[in-house]
């Protein structure tokens, strides 16, 4: 497997998990970022995510940790660790060690997801994560959609910025999603880290049509590299989550949610409605699935040959992009 030749270390809110993937009193273990980590809800429902090795004698807190009220014990001793990664308690002295602390990262769970905050520096959030509901200002909530479908991919060979590139690249939605013509872009909005793209789209109909004529599109926020939220108008109501997650430095991790709207009035026939919102939710993930067989294949072009109406789109993401790289040195 080639080695991306973007680094695999960017700097952002990813997610690691979904929320109901760690009850209460439950430990997860997962490797992101090239570091092994534990997730962990205490009693109280707060979750941390830490380094998953002991600072004690090393084990991994992963493998036989429990969770005792607010803090994690490790299975080898029984030194106690709390959110803040410090030592509480070593049951067999008076005192815990108050030098040593586990590393933890930022969390905040939203929209059913855990994101953490990765940056190789360590330096604190400076964006915040995008809300599929909030983010578009528009009094919607997790209510008006049924639940959310989801997709995981673990391990593909695939970096987190081909999935945004995808957001600008007009001439792949006929190839590889069937459109009958292709979508033109109403925004492109790079100015910060949290950057929004909004475009008009038809997934139905033949390439007869004038895309001035549609009337229906696509606006998506995106928070950094990690996260992309869109939002639907003109068709199926629809929401998405797509997050892609460095594991090492070879893979990622996908995640991809999915949200369809409940009927705005009364239907004659329920279960009927929430059957037809299940098979439109599977589609979309049918299609994002398409992107990803091709993207875990694709090897990053650089410089890419674009034609004249690509060239704007791509060339403002990847400047964008590159903030979130260890290596950027701000202008
Ligand atoms: S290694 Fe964790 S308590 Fe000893
Ligand atoms: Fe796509």
């Amino acid at each position: 497997m080639p080695k991306p030749p973007l680094s695999m270390k960017p700097t952002g809110w990813f997610q690691v998990a979904w929320s109901d993937e760690i009850a209460i009193g439950g430990v997860h273990t997962m490797t992101y970022f090239g570091q092994d980590l534990v997730a962990w809800r205490s009693e109280s429902g707060a979750l941390t995510v830490m380094n998953a090795y002991c600072e004690h004698l090393g084990a991994h807190l992963g493998h036989g940790g429990t969770v005792i009220g607010e803090v994690l014990q490790c299975p080898f001793h029984g030194w106690q660790w709390n959110c803040e990664g410090r030592n509480v308690c070593i049951p067999y002295e008076d005192r815990p060690n108050r030098g040593r602390r586990i590393t933890t990262y930022p969390v905040l769970e939203r929209n059913a997801s855990v994101y953490i905050w990765h940056d190789e520096a360590g330096r604190a959030p400076f964006f915040d994560a995008p809300d599929v509901f909030a983010g578009f200002e528009d009094g919607s909530c997790a209510d008006d959609y049924y639940p959310q479908q989801r997709l995981f991919e673990p391990a593909k060979s695939m970096h987190p910025q081909y999935v945004l590139e995808n957001g600008v690249d007009v001439a792949h939605f006929k190839y590889v999603h069937g459109t009958p013509i292709n979508p033109i872009f109403t925004r492109h909005d790079f100015a910060e880290p949290v950057s929004f793209v909004d475009f008009t789209i038809t997934f139905t109909g033949d390439d007869g049509q004038r895309i001035e004529d549609v009337t229906s599109g696509v606006q998506a926020i995106n928070g950094g590299l990690g996260i992309a939220v869109t939002k639907s108008w003109g068709m199926i109501d629809n929401r998405t989550i797509s997050c892609i997650t460095p594991v090492d430095e070879f893979v990622s991790d996908v995640r991809f949610s999915v949200y369809i709207g409940r009927p705005r009035a009364e239907v004659r026939n329920p279960e009927r409605a929430a059957v037809k919102a299940e098979e439109f939710g599977a589609e979309i993930i049918r299609q994002f699935r398409q992107d990803i067989e091709i993207w875990s294949y694709q090897r990053y072009s650089d410089p890419p040959a674009l034609t004249q109406s690509e060239n704007a789109g791509f060339t403002a993401i990847r400047s964008w992009a590159k903030q979130f790289y260890p290596d950027h040195q701000p202008a």
